[in-house]
């Protein structure tokens, strides 16, 4: 495995129990029933019921579950032992059909067989990878001739501003750079700190035009894209929550692209 992603494995990994403990993932409320999806995510796939899915880099499985719970024959993947160790631990005590499997996006047609209607990620993914040809090609690769794929993800707008300003949104980054950005912390999005020997992380800013450039060379078909001047997670200090779950900017600002969805189908 190449040493950047490597550094971010370990990183993962060691985010995985404080993840699991925290308010932000909910897990007890997710055990009680609670479904973890947003509402543009539940609309954007629409009915699973019957359906076989594949979600890439499903962290430990509250969104690969919620799926299950709608009705989905699901699999999760993701590189993190632990992930997917917890993953399967909260399938089996809540009793919920799945498959886990732990990979890198990269390998998994070495891991694991068959094709499927749906493939899914969301929010957080992107920048993890350094090559979006090959992501899309394993994308390909996983969907059934008809299937399509559905992505929710921060805008790569968002990926420019320094997280650090606590009162605007202050270009910090180019939009356009191609080396891997290297990052030291022990925060994550959910928790405020991160018992870790493995601080270092890598990653990759994805133009929104590679972005759709590597789908579309992979042979897939895109149906819509959409921009929202909000997002999932509280990214810059000032942003509010709303009530629909999503961070939005102060004083009803909506005239920047936060997040995307893209959904594009594999021709028969
Ligand atoms: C921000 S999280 C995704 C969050 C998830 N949607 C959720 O809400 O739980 C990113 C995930 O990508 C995984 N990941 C990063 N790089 C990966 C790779 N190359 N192959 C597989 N998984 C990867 C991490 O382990 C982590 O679980």
């Amino acid at each position: 495995m190449d040493e950047k992603v490597k550094a971010n494995m370990l990183h993962w990994d060691d985010m995985v129990e404080p993840h699991v403990r925290s308010e932000f993932y909910d897990v007890e409320g997710f055990k009680k029933g609670r479904n973890t999806l947003d509402k543009i995510t539940l609309e954007g796939v629409g009915d699973v019921k019957g359906k076989t899915l594949l979600h890439l880099q499903c962290h430990f499985g509250l969104d690969t579950l919620s799926f299950a719970r709608l009705g989905a024959t699901v699999t999760g993947i993701d590189f993190s032992p632990k992930a997917i160790k917890y993953a399967r631990a909260l399938a089996a005590e809540l009793g919920i059909p799945a498959t886990f499997v732990r990979s890198d996006v990269y390998d998994l047609p070495g891991q694991l067989s068959g094709q499927f209607d749906i493939v899914f990620t969301s929010q957080g993914v992107l920048c993890w990878l350094p090559d979006l040809k090959r992501w899309a090609q394993v994308i390909a690769h996983f969907l059934k001739p008809g299937g399509f794929f559905f992505i929710l993800e921060s805008h790569p707008v968002a990926h420019i501003f320094d997280n650090d300003n606590p009162k605007d949104l202050i270009i910090r980054y180019s939009y356009f750079l191609t080396e891997p950005m290297r990052f030291e912390g022990e925060t994550s999005y959910a928790v405020s700190h991160i018992e870790t020997q493995n601080p270092v992380t890598y990653e990759w800013m994805h133009p929104f035009s590679e972005i759709v450039n590597s789908l579309v060379s992979a042979g897939l078909i895109v149906e819509h894209i959409r921009e929202y001047p909000f997002i999932f997670d509280k990214r810059f200090s000032f942003l509010e929550k709303s009530q629909d779950g999503f961070w939005r900017l102060p004083d009803g600002r909506e005239d920047v692209p936060l997040t995307f969805t893209l959904r594009a189908v594999k021709p028969l």
